[in-house]
């Protein structure tokens, strides 16, 4: 298959949402990373979305829409909470998980009662989502078990010859996936931590937000747990390298990295280091993902990444996909 390239011209946008009313698959930009968009509503075009990624197909997907209305047409769920977040948040790096209603294929929603939708803040993925005239499930532009693209040309890499066409947009603001939140139950609950905390999410909503309790184990006994979003369980963002997180004071884990460089690199290693700024969480969001891919790009064969503090809700979500990245390979100095 030959992937057409486009850009975020009105004629491109076009041409890309009728690939999409067709049933074709188009990467597209978002606020948070690029998505591979399908009509959410086509059981056979959703298929093939897994079928590209190479994802198992019990994994579900984020249904995009463009405008508040296009919610109703996906769930019967009448909720305080989802105005107070529409009205806060959309368009936004926030996915809440509502009832869905039986239009929508089980495919889409990886065989669940449930959907996952959210509003992107991207006016490029807005206007293609209002051209195609459907809904677009749309996963991370990413081969499964990838780092997810935050560049088109990370998404051209993974997608290039698997796709019809890929938005050249430009780099993604966040870089982190959005927060997803369930709201099927009576407690509002965290499944998957984005840029959108826990703390904001409980000012907008006036109640307690608590966390999957798959994502505050402890990673060493992490199969004791058994994840609600079923997109947390599989091998995740990992680089071709081999990753070790190293965490503690700041001054510790950047001794500690040196040290370990440097017997690396003396075994005839290359060694790709990241760390941020202690306090530079938005930054550390933002350029996560591209750091990883660059370094792999670059052939290293080992990757020292410095813990953030995840008492920051930030800090927190970089930290979830940095452990996963790693295999939950930590060391503690
Ligand atoms: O920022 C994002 O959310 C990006 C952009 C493209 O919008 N999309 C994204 O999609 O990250 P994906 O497929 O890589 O992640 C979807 C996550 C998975 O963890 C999945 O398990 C969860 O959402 N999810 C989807 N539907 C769900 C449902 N009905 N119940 C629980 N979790 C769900
Ligand atoms: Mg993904």
């Amino acid at each position: 298959m030959i992937t057409e390239h486009l850009t975020t011209s009105r004629e491109d946008i076009e041409k890309a949402a009728e690939i999409i009313a067709a049933g074709g698959l188009v990467a597209f930009p978002t606020e948070t990373v690029y998505g591979l968009g399908a009509d959410a509503l086509n059981e056979k075009a959703v298929a093939s979305v897994y079928e590209a990624k190479g994802r198992p197909s019990d994994n579900p997907m984020i249904v995009h829409i463009a405008k508040r209305e296009d919610l109703e047409k996906l769930t019967p769920d009448r909720d305080p909470r989802i105005d107070k977040i529409a009205d806060s948040i959309w368009p936004g790096p926030l996915t809440i998980v509502v009832n869905k209603r039986p239009e929508i294929p089980g495919r889409t929603t990886g065989g669940l009662d449930t959907v996952a939708v959210r509003m992107p803040d991207s006016e490029t993925a807005l206007q293609l989502i209002e051209m195609a005239g459907c809904p677009i499930a749309a996963p991370s532009a990413n081969l499964s078990g990838s780092p997810s693209p935050t560049r088109a040309r990370d998404v051209a890499a993974d997608m290039d010859g698997r796709i019809d066409a890929i938005i050249y947009g430009g780099d993604c603001r966040v870089g982190i996936e959005s927060t997803v939140l369930d709201l099927t139950g009576a407690k509002a609950t965290i499944l998957r931590p984005g840029y959108i905390t826990a703390d904001a999410l409980e000012e907008i909503l006036g109640e307690d937000v608590e966390y999957d309790r798959a994502l505050k184990g402890d990673p060493a006994n992490e199969a004791d747990f058994k994840p609600r979003s079923p997109g947390m369980k599989y091998k995740h963002y990992a680089p071709k390298a081999e990753m070790i997180v190293i965490k503690g004071r700041r001054e510790d884990v950047a001794d500690e990295i040196e040290r370990r460089k440097k017997i690396a690199e003396e075994e005839g290693k290359k060694v790709g280091v990241i760390q941020f700024g202690e306090e530079a969480f938005a930054e550390a969001a933002h350029d996560f993902f591209s750091r990883l891919r660059d370094l792999d790009a670059q052939g290293v064969d080992l990757i020292l990444a410095g813990a953030l503090s995840d008492e920051d809700g930030v800090g927190f979500a970089v930290m979830n996909r940095m452990l996963k990245s790693a295999g939950y390979n930590v060391i503690r100095v």
